[in-house]
């Protein structure tokens, strides 16, 4: 199922809100793309588009923070990279499926289901517990 934007999800910043509106669209493209997984690379490619993406947005939400005087940078800096981790295990079981030859293993369409509610859950949960707490810094700029 695919993940719709919704008011709840801003955070009050235009270009970290484009960002994670970006991020669900390339997490939607990534599940069409394992639902009907015309060749290999299609997916990975998909999953390299995310992967980047999150890279660059992390750095500039990182750069954000820093100039607003966020006094968490630190620990989320620290949950990006492990986000990034997760993402890059993710992409590497999603591979070693693609590539096993053997025709009994369970292919990447049946898998689908479980990879995009893994990636759903892995964009909105940070987005919704800890980029929200960041919503009161853009709300009173007064409170730096
Ligand atoms: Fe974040």
């Amino acid at each position: 199922m695919a993940i719709f934007w919704r008011p709840q999800l801003a955070i009050g910043h235009d270009e970290i809100d484009a960002d994670h509106r970006y991020l669900i669209l390339l997490i939607n493209t990534v599940e069409l793309v394992l639902r009907f997984p015309e060749s290999p690379q299609h997916v990975l490619k998909a999953f390299d588009e995310l992967e980047h993406y999150a890279k660059r947005h992390f750095e500039r939400e990182e750069i954000i923070q820093i100039s607003w005087g966020y006094i968490h940078v630190d620990e989320h800096k620290l949950e990006h990279r492990r986000l990034l981790q997760a993402l890059t295990a993710l992409r590497m079981k999603v591979e070693t499926a693609l590539l096993d030859p053997n025709p009994e293993a369970k292919g990447v369409a049946e898998q689908s289901g479980e990879i995009s509610a893994f990636l759903r859950h892995w964009l909105l949960d940070h987005v919704i517990k800890s980029d929200a707490k960041l919503s009161d810094l853009f709300r009173k700029p007064d409170l730096r």
